[in-house]
């Protein structure tokens, strides 16, 4: 399946991206920087599952920026959708195989560290798997690399430091956490967030970590970058919603657009 979907792919644009960017609820605007770019519904490409969350387009975007051919993913799969986590991470995988060596991912996610603010962006040092399941599990042999991956720089320091000092440059704010990923759909509670702190988690979302995982496994190296849409559950006196994540997406755009745009031709692939 992964297969057939990379052969269409090689079939409907002679563009062959080496570096990817999977773009979260809100954060889409990206792609729209793409020069002479082709936009591909993912209800076209065969097998890959079409997102159904406000906020998430589903399209993938291929085109040039700063001489460098970029594909843009404009929405993700999710396991709170129902989807399988071999599904989750299709995209990634045919990625993959079509030869994306660098992969960036963003997401919107909810802040536990407490020196973050609403709209900060931070970069993922490492990340708690705690959705309860892996997209690795299963038979096996699909020869998309090693049954049992390294994880133990899952989101390699070198991708961190160009990411710091491109940050740097554009006078952006970034921050560095561990990110943990909940099943969702709904928010979490304010006890799972104090244990999500005490266990070491600055960040909470939703996604992310089965794709990291999935790109790890074939070599693919991954940066990724969240943004703080919202402080998590129990921090401040409100409630949480997915209209506050939207409307921080909103928030950053133009930032985390211009952060994008300087960044990605200065990943190595
Ligand atoms: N929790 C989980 N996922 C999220 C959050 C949150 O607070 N904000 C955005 N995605």
């Amino acid at each position: 399946m992964i297969r057939e979907a990379k052969e269409w792919l090689d079939r409907r644009t002679h563009l062959r991206p080496r570096l990817a960017v999977v773009l979260g609820s809100g954060l889409q605007a990206f792609a729209r920087e793409l020069e002479d770019r082709v936009e591909i519904p993912y209800g076209e490409i065969p097998h890959w599952p079409c997102s159904t969350v406000e906020g998430h387009a589903g399209v993938l975007a291929v085109g040039g920026l700063g001489g460098l051919q970029v594909a843009a993913l404009c929405g993700r799969a999710h396991l709170y959708e129902g989807y399988t986590p071999a599904e989750v991470v299709f995209g990634v995988r045919v990625m993959g195989l079509w030869g994306v060596r660098g992969m960036v991912f963003t997401n919107a996610a909810g802040g536990i560290n407490l020196s973050y603010a609403r709209g900060a962006l931070v970069l993922i040092a490492d990340h708690l798997n705690l959705q309860g399941s892996n997209p690795l599990a299963g038979p096996g042999g699909e020869g998309l690399g090693p049954r049992f991956p390294d994880m133990s720089e899952a989101y390699p320091l070198r991708y961190r430091e160009i990411a710091r000092q491109v940050a740097a440059e554009e006078g952006i704010a970034v921050s560095e956490g561990v990110y943990a990923a909940m099943l969702g759909p709904s928010f979490e509670t304010p006890a799972e967030i104090r244990y999500l702190r005490a266990i070491g988690a600055d960040l909470v979302g939703m996604s992310t970590v089965p794709e990291v995982i999935a790109a790890n496994q074939m070599g693919i190296r991954v940066l990724g970058i969240s943004c703080v849409t919202n402080m998590a559950a129990g921090i401040l006196p409100q409630k949480l919603s997915h209209q506050e994540v939207l409307e921080t997406g909103e928030m950053v755009r133009g930032t985390l657009v211009r952060y994008l745009k300087a960044l990605l031709p200065r990943l190595e692939v």
